[in-house]
């Protein structure tokens, strides 16, 4: 099927569409094979800004609806359809109790590219990372497809405005390792690439891609897949890389600075002269942390590491005093380096004991922002501290703001690159490795030896 045109009947159980109007409770039943199902479903939750029904229901039958923010439809039926090359087919089943049917196709029709690539591939996880050539995917084009509610038909119809991104660089974050392991999150389908963040050069661009052309040099955040020669990514996630902002720094940009940027400006709101305790502090959001907050926020930083070297390099970042919290008391440590008052703010990546220790430091109103468990301990908080000094603990997740308020994701983005251009901050690369030695690169952030970022080339 052609984008815009109109779906066709069905014929069938390999029909695109199965008409069964009528059938059982005189209602519309739902009819879709779980695998487009879910894919489908996976479509439009992801792009649900994008998704434009001609008329919405405001109720359905049992166990479906279509959600206030997008569509939704719990499936219970049946068949595997998945039909290369991008053909996904919604197939008819052949028992179904609910009282809602759709009848579907979603047409994914593109060109496939003779090009291939090397990627980096999880197959099985907690196991090491698999080099492969895989072939360049086709750009989508939008996509239409009609469903049948109660016997109306509605045609929605989905924009994909994708880029294809020769990658230059991708950093490696804590969070890559996790998902190698299923740790993380958010799960994902095995095989599967990691790789969250990119810099690189605009190799296509899909149809209605507006913002960027071939050749635009650029920065991106993908969920997953950027660990790889190429990356298909939208249009929305890219931003241009500055002048006079190299490709290295330009991937160190989006998960460490863009996180740092809505934990100091956005959660903890920090102000000017007050005292930020950095947990992991030599770590690469550790180190973005300090150098946004002394050179932007005007802050103070107390960076608290794991040994001598890594509070040696927080100092030379910026940080006014260290803790190197493997042989001192944290608590006792910050108290004394603030005249007994504590931090303002503590910013905690470790989790555990050192969790609990952060939030002992805190000064009267103070605020705590739990950002990670690189420890491997999630903590619980023992409310009578917070009571006690009138604290405030909080969440920090930044990829989350893609989906729940667009326009703080995006500023995070744009004033970091900005920084970076006028020179205000510094990132810290503390390695690079080639795609062929990413395993290296995972065991070196896994085994603490890694201070500041880890990006990986594809050169
Ligand atoms: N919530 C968000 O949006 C967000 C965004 C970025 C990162 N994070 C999280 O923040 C944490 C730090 O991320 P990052 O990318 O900055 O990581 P990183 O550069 O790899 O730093 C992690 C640091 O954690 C410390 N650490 C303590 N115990 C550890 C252990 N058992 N294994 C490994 N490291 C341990 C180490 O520093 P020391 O040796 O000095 O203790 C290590 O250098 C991670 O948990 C990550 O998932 C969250």
């Amino acid at each position: 099927m052609e984008p815009g045109e109109p779906p066709k009947r069905a014929e069938g159980r390999r029909g695109t569409a199965h008409s069964t109007r009528g059938q059982s409770h005189g209602d519309v039943h739902l009819y879709a094979s779980p695998h487009a199902y879910q894919h489908l479903s996976a479509l439009l939750l992801k792009r649900k800004r994008h998704l434009l029904a001609r008329e919405r229901p405001q109720s359905s039958g049992a166990g479906s609806h279509f959600a206030k923010d997008g569509f939704s439809l719990p499936f219970t039926g049946c068949h595997t359809t998945f039909r290369e090359p991008c053909l996904h087919e919604i197939r008819s089943s052949d028992k179904l109790d609910g009282t809602l049917q759709i009848n579907g196709l979603v047409g994914i029709l593109g060109r496939t590219s003779a090009r291939g690539y090397r990627a980096a591939l999880c197959t099985e996880l907690g196991q090491p990372l698999q080099l492969r050539d895989v072939p360049s995917p086709p750009l989508r084009p939008h996509q239409h497809f009609c469903c049948c509610l109660n016997g109306k038909i509605y045609v929605c119809l989905l924009l994909f405005l994708q880029v294809r991104v020769g990658v230059h660089y991708c950093g490696l974050n804590f969070a890559d390792i996790l998902a190698c392991q299923g740790l993380y999150q958010e799960k994902h389908a095995l095989p599967f690439t990691p790789g969250m963040e990119f810099s690189g050069t605009v190799l296509e661009t899909g149809e209605n891609v507006r913002t960027v052309k071939e050749g635009c040099q650029v920065v991106g955040v993908t969920g997953t897949a950027a660990m790889a020669e190429e990356c298909v990514a939208d249009q929305k996630m890219l931003w241009r890389v500055p002048e006079g902002v190299s490709h290295e720094d330009a991937a160190v940009m989006p998960i460490t600075y863009g996180t740092a940027t809505v934990v100091l400006q956005h959660r903890a709101r920090v102000q000017l002269g007050e005292t930020v305790l950095v947990t992991a502090g030599a770590g690469a959001t550790g180190l973005a942390l300090i150098d946004l907050a002394v050179n932007v926020f005007k802050a103070k930083v107390i960076a608290a590491a794991g040994s001598d070297a890594k509070c040696e390099l927080a100092l030379k970042r910026g940080a006014s005093h260290s803790v190197n919290y493997s042989r001192s008391n944290l608590r006792d440590e910050v108290k004394r380096l603030t005249d007994g008052r504590g931090a303002n703010v503590a910013i905690e990546a470790v989790g555990g004991d050192i969790f609990k220790a952060a939030l002992q430091s805190l000064a009267w109103e103070g605020r705590i922002v739990v950002m990670g468990f690189a420890g491997g301990k999630i903590p619980s908080i023992p409310a009578n501290l917070l009571l006690l000094k009138n604290v405030s603990a909080m969440g920090v997740y930044w990829t989350r703001y893609q989906e729940e308020d667009f326009p703080v994701f995006s500023s995070t983005m744009s004033s970091a690159l900005q920084y970076c251009q006028e020179g205000k901050i510094h990132p810290h690369i503390g390695a690079v490795f080639k795609l062929e030695e990413v395993n290296e690169a995972f065991n070196h952030v896994l085994q603490r030896k890694s201070t500041g970022k880890v990006i990986i080339s594809m050169k």
